[in-house]
């Protein structure tokens, strides 16, 4: 066939193939059928060599000019394609940002985390360090050391939860009391915050619950600085307004020994049922810490004294906010715990 002849015909193919062209995947393709190493246009320009040598100069140029021309076309078609194809993607990629968001749910702290908190920032206030000791704990720093040797009737006051013959879950946050004082030399201001257990469960009493201890040591301390510092703490937690009442009591690890009460914050003192009727509410027990105690830790009772304070968190807790049964601390029941916001 004349060379003209097939230049015309290859124009043809293309516009005729370029019309039904609707992606850029498929341009490349018939693009290489054309314009590739061995396409249609390719094999034309071989085919040169059986040309008479006078006529390959303007064979050349309709070769070359249709090249060109062929090239247009499909460059021409590519940019349509391709400005098209983006922004079919745009669409599909577009945001909505008129949409109402996913809905997270904000976390909160349980009540004994935001007591716990509260109490700690306000000790932190006076100076005081926090010493957390081990839950598991042995005999002797949660008991004797505290002035509670085995046979000691005082041992029967806390159901324990006993590991072996010396180990122990801890009953008191007192356990702390010692391990801080055999390491430490006076001034000593420590808290002790921590999950304590014993074998109780009831209304009132769950088998692991949470402390928080306090303990001072210097020279000089009377039960007249507990009770100012006492009072000073349960205005700080209760209200500017609450009355603090010490009131005689037992502990092996303090002498004297006394149980702290705070006047009524719900009545102010009249009466009511959250205090039962007294006017009054207890908080925790104190005391000044015993001579032999000390003298145990290798701190010399003559030349200081101490005085120690320990609560019940979930008590304090239960006071603060209105809780009306311990066990509610316990369950992790969310419709009851996202009432509270820290
Ligand atoms: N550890 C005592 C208890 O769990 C509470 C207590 C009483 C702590 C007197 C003290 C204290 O620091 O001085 O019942």
């Amino acid at each position: 066939m004349d060379v003209k002849e097939k230049i015309k015909q290859i124009e043809n193919q293309i516009e005729d193939t370029i019309k039904d062209i609707k992606s850029s995947q498929t341009l490349q393709e018939i693009k290489l059928k054309f314009l590739g190493k061995s396409g249609e246009i390719s094999s034309l320009m071989k085919n040169m060599r059986d040309v008479p040598p006078e006529e390959r100069p303007s064979m050349g140029k309709l070769l070359n000019a249709l090249r060109q021309w062929t090239e247009e076309q499909f460059n021409k078609l590519e940019s349509g394609l391709k400005s098209i194809e983006l922004e079919k993607r745009y669409a599909n990629e577009k945001i909505d940002v008129t949409m109402p968001g996913l809905d997270l749910p904000d976390g909160a702290y349980h009540p004994t985390t935001l007591v716990t908190k509260e109490l700690i920032n306000i000790f932190l206030g006076m100076g005081f360090e926090i010493f957390e000791g081990p839950e598991i704990e042995n005999d002797y720093y949660n008991f004797t050391a505290l002035n509670t040797p085995k046979d000691h009737p005082a041992r029967d006051m806390q159901d324990t939860f006993y590991l072996s013959e010396n180990l122990l879950l801890r009953t008191q946050t007192s356990s702390g009391q010692i391990r801080v004082m055999e390491n430490k030399k006076p001034p000593i201001k420590i808290l002790s915050p921590g999950k304590v257990y014993r074998s109780d469960d009831d209304a009132t009493h769950s088998p692991m619950f949470s402390q928080m201890e306090m303990l001072v040591v210097d020279k000089g301390l009377t039960l007249c600085d507990l009770q100012g510092m006492l009072d000073e703490f349960v205005k700080r937690i209760f209200g500017r307004g609450v009355k603090t009442r010490l009131r005689p009591s037992y502990f092996p690890f303090t002498e004297p020994s006394v149980e702290v009460d705070v006047s009524c914050f719900e009545c102010g003192g009249s009466g009511c049922r959250l205090c039962k009727g007294t006017g009054w509410i207890e908080v925790g027990g104190a005391g000044m810490v015993n001579r032999r105690v000390l003298e145990g830790c290798g701190i010399n009772p003559d030349e200081y004294t101490g005085f120690a304070f320990g609560l019940g968190i979930e008590r304090i807790a239960m006071l603060k906010y209105g809780i009306n049964n311990m066990k509610l601390l316990f369950e992790g029941d969310t419709r009851f715990l996202k009432q509270f916001k820290g």
